[in-house]
């Protein structure tokens, strides 16, 4: 198949992009580049042998996006292009709805005129909001979500419901991310965060190599077993695997399809840092600060409906990732910009 990918220079979409060339499908990919770099692609090239065909556009504009679909005889698309930061989500409200909302509408029209109604969408555990179970099944009711950038992926979701329930010529996958940590084998491709790093991997590898001083643990006081908080980290070749196995479900014209894709692992944030100094063989140095507001004390999934429908489940565990993070960031000791 030929698959679009907004937003595959990110960190999800560059490992994406390989996994599918690996599986023998063609890729597209649109990016405005406003948190990633062209060099991303470039070393993805180098991956996988060949260049990566890209457009630098907003997904956006309107023109632009035509235009691809008119080059290109896209069967389906993944949609990665998002703001997804947190924080900042809560500080620019406006950016981030504008940002996220109207760039899936764009996209979702433009596809509508060219014909294309395949489309796996990158969601999130965050629409559980504080899980009502744990371990979370899809069946799980949505929750509340604390910040605009959780919202977006709330809203989104219903979007896509409504779009596939108005005509149901389209197939839509809402792929509900846990924790992508790790990189690529290779070490040339990985997470590379603009500014203070916000989440906790990249915050790790900064602190291990000496950019940050320490890492804070955001609480010690969760219902957990050591009281920091428990995730379900999951690799990123991993999830990216996950979005191949996705268009399978596509294929079978699946309607719409919801999946969790994570591990079904819980580690706490002093498990995860244990992990990391034992298989690379450094120091995090740490200590304990308050609680980060908006944080939830546990979040894992159980991953079944993924391996019954899919066929998919992830291969590699919490060291393997340590492994990989490590990797990247020392080989990258700036990340893209050396
Ligand atoms: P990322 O920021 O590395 O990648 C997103 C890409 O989208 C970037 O390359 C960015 O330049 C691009 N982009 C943003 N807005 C755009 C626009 N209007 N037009 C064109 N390009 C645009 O993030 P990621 O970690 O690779 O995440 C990919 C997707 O998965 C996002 O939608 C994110 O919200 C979602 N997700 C990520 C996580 C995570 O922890 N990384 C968890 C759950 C869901
Ligand atoms: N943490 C720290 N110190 C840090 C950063 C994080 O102790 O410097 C802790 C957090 O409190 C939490 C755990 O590490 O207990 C993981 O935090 P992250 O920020 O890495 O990840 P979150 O689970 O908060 O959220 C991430 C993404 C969201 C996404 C969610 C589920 O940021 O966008 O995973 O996929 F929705």
């Amino acid at each position: 198949m030929k698959i679009l990918l907004t937003g595959g220079a990110g960190f999800i979409g560059s490992h994406t992009i390989i996994e599918l060339d690996k599986a023998g499908h063609s890729v597209v990919v649109v990016d405005n580049f406003v948190n990633s770099q062209q060099e991303a692609l470039n070393r993805v090239a180098k991956i996988i042998g060949k260049e990566v065909p890209f457009v630098k556009a907003d997904v956006r504009d309107r023109a632009s996006m035509d235009k691809i679909f008119t080059d290109n005889k896209i069967d389906a698309v993944i949609h990665f292009a998002g703001l997804k930061a947190v924080g900042e989500s809560v500080a620019k409200p406006l950016e981030y709805y504008e940002n996220n909302m109207n760039a899936t509408f764009v996209l979702l029209e433009t596809m509508r005129s060219h014909g294309c109604k395949n489309i796996i969408f990158s969601s999130s555990a965050t629409v559980y909001g504080d899980p009502a179970m744990i371990p979370i099944t899809e069946e799980c009711p949505k929750g509340h979500c604390t910040n605009p950038y959780g919202q977006t992926k709330s809203m989104l979701e219903e979007v896509l419901i409504d779009v596939q329930k108005a005509d149901n010529e389209w197939n839509v996958v809402l792929l509900r991310y846990f924790n992508p940590i790790g990189a690529h084998q290779s070490g040339l491709i990985g997470e590379n965060p603009n500014g203070i790093p916000n989440n906790l991997m990249p915050y790790i590898t900064q602190t291990a190599i000496g950019i940050r001083k320490e890492l804070g643990v955001f609480g010690n006081d969760y219902d957990t077993p050591d009281g920091t908080g428990v995730r379900d980290y999951i690799h990123v070749c991993d999830l990216a695997a996950g979005h191949v196995a996705a268009l399978k479900a596509i294929d079978k014209k699946c309607g719409l399809a919801i999946y969790n894709l994570g591990t079904g692992h819980g580690y706490s944030v002093l498990d995860v840092v244990k992990a990391f100094e034992k298989v690379n063989g450094v120091k995090v140095p740490y200590s304990i600060k308050p609680r980060r507001a908006g944080d939830i004390a546990t979040c894992y999934c159980n991953p079944a409906k993924a391996k019954t429908e899919l066929g998919w489940e992830a291969r590699y565990g919490i060291e393997e990732m340590c492994r990989d993070s490590w990797h990247f960031q020392s080989m990258n000791p700036k990340g893209y910009n050396k």
